[in-house]
């Protein structure tokens, strides 16, 4: 299949998600939008990310900020006009970096006209976009049956017209759409041929993993797990055998990757939100790679700072998602806490990890601010838009405080803060005088894109040499990784080798130490004993001895082969 030819773009490409609500407000109402990110994307350029990622921007009611659709192919006023979208995806093509648009393809907004038809009546010519039973019990006033949505409680909600329930696997006011309705399914798929058409390079797909829900609708069995996680989105004691990874689901991703394989100029591709354990991710790809081309392995997003972990989760993803597939690494979202949240601000934390990801076989994804090390911030109930705040309102602020260091975010506002870009006021968000819809962090006078820029050592500069190296490097690109046993190296101290099959270029080797205290290694050598140049997060050191070096607290070393080397600008 073209698509998956071993250099395909997609395959070696770094993604970089904007939350358009948050990045640039250009009109001074107080919320980010298109002509907004427009201005931005030379700072994109000169950072370096390669394709763009946008959270979605159509027509909406905002409930659920914009992944409740009324409209799957018209622009939120709030964001700007059709125009605008469609100079943005002239603008990023004429800098040579692709976008990706953001596809709720499983719900709608229940103010979709589709929906105001279809719970008119039974008899609605629209009744079954959506998935309507008749209720159990006397009066069948209760839920078909016993299935929770993903965020616990049963998933059916009793509509007073009809009597009837209908099923939403997320918020009430997101009902799904029945693809068991052929007319449902031709109705999207022409949505994703009409974005196709304007150019986008490709779909993030949102909760792909719950499009087909069985159609015997019997009860999911009992399960012991309370809470779900990314790995294994079971919960709420309960298995989610009939309302999650539907075999019908695995056939549409193929469905869905034929016309994107038949686009014109083709290479589009997609990236599918699912949960699991890897061997349920990889059949979202297809065991003949005729599925989805990535899916999100968020494993990597409660990665804790530690050799031995980080081994395991390289260990793991690359006996899964092996050659010809390629991983995704990320780490966080506009759903998460953020990465620097992990490392209480430790910037050198922050900086290894940026070393793993844009050196470890997986296309990276980089959430917006990240490279700045943008932190969140408690934000309490009362405050907040968020409707998962309201949903699990009823949690204690010091439990939610705790949920998030393990990485659950009961009040996603405080990921989502306004782009910190300079220390003005509105952190350069939203002009002078105007109100942001969240206030900036605190810390955005001190950390912000235009002080970072300015300071060789910064978080910022260290993203951009990375993936400036990456560029570089077909061998970071597109080459196998081998990982080095740890009795080879001290135990604090990750190894890994990538070689690309094309080239007879000496591999490049990565070294990432995590331990607090220096540690002396030997340095990897390569069969060939060319002269090697050397990166690191730290102060560019010098060799001590060809092939002897004492890693710094915290340092990344990259050994490469000069000859591709970009000058320094
Ligand atoms: C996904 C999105 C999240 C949204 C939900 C419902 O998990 O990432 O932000 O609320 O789907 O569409």
């Amino acid at each position: 299949m073209r698509s998956n030819a071993p250099g395909a773009w997609w395959k070696k490409t770094t993604i970089y998600q904007i939350y358009p609500r948050s990045y640039a407000d250009s009109n001074g109402d107080g919320v980010g939008d298109i002509p907004g990110i427009i201005d931005k994307l030379d700072y994109l350029g000169w950072l370096g990310v390669e394709t763009l990622w946008l959270s979605p921007f159509f027509a909406s009611p905002q409930a659920d900020f914009g992944y409740d659709i009324t409209n799957h192919v018209a622009i939120d006023p709030l964001f700007g006009t059709i125009d605008d979208v469609r100079r943005l995806i002239r603008e990023v093509h004429a800098r040579g970096m692709r976008i990706v648009f953001d596809l709720v393809l499983n719900h709608t907004s229940n103010r979709h006209p589709w929906f105001v038809e279809s719970r008119k009546s039974t008899e609605n010519e629209k009744r079954s976009h959506y998935i309507w039973r008749p209720g159990r019990g006397r009066g069948g006033d209760k839920p078909p049956n016993n299935w929770r949505s993903m965020l616990g409680g049963s998933g059916w909600h009793r509509d007073e017209e009809t009597g009837e329930w209908y099923w939403a696997s997320f918020f009430p006011f997101q009902p799904d759409l029945n693809y068991r309705n052929p007319e449902v399914k031709r109705a999207m798929l022409a949505v994703v041929q009409y974005w196709l058409d304007e150019g986008v390079d490709g779909f993030r797909l949102d909760i792909f993993n719950a499009l087909f829900k069985d159609r015997g609708f019997e009860d999911n069995p009992f399960s012991f797990r309370p809470i779900p996680s990314e790995e294994n989105p079971h919960g709420f004691f309960q298995r989610y055998r009939h309302t999650i990874d539907h075999p019908d689901t695995f056939a549409f991703a193929r469905e869905l990757r034929a016309l994107l394989d038949a686009a014109e100029p083709p290479e589009r591709f997609m990236v599918g939100e699912v949960f699991g354990d890897l061997e349920t991710l990889r059949r979202y790809v297809g065991e003949s790679n005729d599925g989805l081309h990535l899916v999100f392995l968020f494993k990597t997003l409660r990665l804790s700072f530690d050799a031995k972990g980080v081994r395991h989760a390289i260990r793991d993803i690359e006996r899964v998602f092996d050659e010809p597939r390629a991983p995704t690494w990320v780490y966080g979202n506009h759903d998460r806490p953020r990465l620097m949240d992990r490392f209480a601000g430790e910037v050198s934390k922050a900086k290894l990890f940026a070393t793993l990801a844009l050196t470890v076989r997986a296309v990276p994804f980089i959430y917006y601010g990240e490279e700045i090390g943008m932190r969140t911030v408690d934000i309490p109930k009362a405050q907040a838009f968020d409707p998962i705040a309201a949903r699990y309102g009823f949690v204690p602020e010091t439990l939610k405080r705790m949920l998030k260091k393990h990485g659950v975010l009961l009040n996603r506002d405080e990921c989502r803060l306004p782009m910190q870009w300079d220390e003005s006021q509105n952190a350069g968000f939203s002009p002078a005088g105007a109100k942001p819809w969240l206030a900036p962090h605190p810390e955005s006078a001190a950390s912000n894109v235009e002080a970072q820029r300015g300071d060789p050592s910064s978080l910022l500069h260290c993203y951009r040499s990375l993936l400036r190296l990456r560029r570089s490097q077909a061998a970071l690109q597109t080459g196998s990784l081998s990982l080095y046993e740890e009795t080879r190296f001290p135990k604090e101290v990750v190894v890994y080798r990538r070689k690309d099959a094309g080239s007879d270029r000496p591999a490049v080797h990565v070294l990432l130490h995590f331990g607090d205290r220096p540690v002396p290694v030997k340095l990897p050598r390569d069969e060939t004993s060319r002269p090697r140049r050397l990166w690191s997060t730290h102060e560019t050191g010098t060799v001590e001895a060809p092939d002897q070096r004492v890693l710094a607290p915290h340092e990344g070393v990259i050994l490469f082969d000069p000859v591709d080397l970009p000058a320094e600008p």
